[in-house]
């Protein structure tokens, strides 16, 4: 008789929780609400991209194309971003050294804390926060702090969400090592000034951090001058990482390519990281990405009205949120408008008597998002899920959060349902 096979996991994955994207999103399928949950359009990827990568594949005779290609990155992908970057930072990027890229974002920031955080470092969040930060920095040993920001109760604008940065400084101990910085905001749609950019580069230089940029929403800004780039400002470059998506910024989050841009002494570890664990990402994606940036950077710089970074992507975003704070407003929620990315606040507290919470210990917004899900049929994400600690969850439990990147048909059906509810 043979015994039970019952291998022990490693430590660093005991008591990991599924993430909210395994519960909400199969909870969408189980009821099959319109989906407002999950961060991807749902509306055909843009045809001048898919065209390039179609050109590519039907060219077998392309050898190199279909082949491993430089392991840090194609080096067509990675001259175009040298080129684009170094423009945006105001510093040299270079294309060979100052480039990493990877399976989407999410890699580059993996990559970065496991490269950087040793057991028992510390690394500032500004929360609420994209979910995977803390994880990842838990699985490379590290101690994700928490600082919360504040936003008044009567919010309208995520603008109206700020740090405070006394309180910031305070949870800096010397065991701290990195901050995170998410710019454009997921999940609130904040963008962050200059003025606080600068305090908290300011702060990033005396306390001698490493910085994490998650930038994956630069593109998705309502006017291009508005996105102030962490690395450019004064000094940074020199302390930065910055992360990038081609997914968010080509609207094909599919095709999970993403980079890390920073000095060569940054991305060392991350390189050594790289190439004993993928070595390499896909060369024909890589070559599409490098072929539709090398189309649409001069026009951002020249042509903006031409461009899909400048313009074309922004002009769909604007006018989709518009569209989705109408709506919400029309069902009685209290939308708080963005300013940029893919995603909305709304403050459901009008539609709070339609739950029984007496039986609940989940923070109030899990329980309305699942009600919403189950009863009505609209999937969103519930807000607390963007905070680590549970007494922050249960404080920040007034919203949900929903992606407005859908197509006019998906809007459509969520109106009916934001519109029936508004009557009840
Ligand atoms: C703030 C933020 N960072 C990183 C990512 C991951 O991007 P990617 O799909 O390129 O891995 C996302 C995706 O939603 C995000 O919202």
């Amino acid at each position: 008789m043979s015994s039970a096979f019952n291998p022990a996991p490693a430590d660093r994955v005991v008591g990991h929780e599924d993430s909210i994207w395994m519960e909400f999103t199969k909870l969408a399928q189980t009821h099959q609400a319109v989906n407002l949950g999950q961060g991807f359009p749902d509306s055909p990827a843009p045809k001048f991209i898919t065209d390039i990568l179609k050109d590519i594949s039907a060219k077998p005779d392309l050898t190199a194309a279909h082949q491993y290609t430089r392991g840090y990155g194609h080096p067509e992908l990675t001259n175009i971003l040298s080129k684009m970057y170094s423009h945006l930072y105001n510093v040299n990027v270079s294309p060979m050294n100052d480039v990493l890229i990877t399976v989407g974002a999410y890699h580059a920031l993996y990559y970065a804390f496991l490269g950087w955080i040793n057991p028992g470092d510390e690394v500032i969040i500004i929360e609420p926060a994209f979910d995977c930060y803390s994880p990842q920095v838990k699985f490379a040993g590290g101690i994700p702090v928490p600082i919360s920001m504040t936003v008044p109760e009567d919010a309208f604008s995520a603008s109206q969400f700020t740090i405070d940065f006394k309180n910031l400084e305070a949870k800096i101990s010397d065991k701290t090592k990195m901050l995170v910085i998410n710019n454009p905001h997921n999940p609130t749609g904040k963008l962050f000034t200059r003025q606080e950019l600068e305090k908290l580069a300011e702060i990033a230089e005396k306390h001698n951090l490493i910085v994490i940029a998650d930038e994956v929403y630069e593109f998705h800004v309502w006017k291009k001058e508005d996105m102030i780039r962490f690395a450019s400002l004064r000094g940074m470059y020199n302390r930065t990482i910055s992360i990038g998506s081609a997914g968010k910024a080509f609207s094909i989050t599919g095709w999970k390519l993403g980079w890390a841009i920073g000095p060569q002494n940054l991305l060392a570890p991350l390189k050594a990281i790289h190439q004993n664990c993928v070595f390499t990402c896909s060369s024909p994606t890589q070559l599409a990405i490098a072929e539709a940036f090398k189309i649409d950077w001069p026009k951002f710089l020249k042509k903006p009205k031409e461009s899909y970074l400048a313009t074309g992507l922004s002009g769909e975003l604007i006018q989709k949120s518009n569209k989705l704070a109408h709506m919400l407003a029309k069902g009685g929620f209290r939308p708080i408008a963005p300013q940029a990315g893919y995603f909305m606040l709304a403050n459901y507290s009008n539609h709070n008597h339609n739950i029984d919470m007496s039986q609940e210990t989940d923070p109030a917004d899990f329980v309305f998002a699942r009600w919403l899900c189950s009863e009505k049929k609209l999937a969103v994400i519930p807000f607390s899920a963007f905070y680590s600690i549970q007494t922050e969850k249960m404080k920040n439990c007034n919203f949900i959060r929903l992606c407005y990147f859908k197509k006019d048909a998906t809007l459509t059906d969520a109106k009916k349902i934001l519109k029936k509810l508004g009557k009840e």
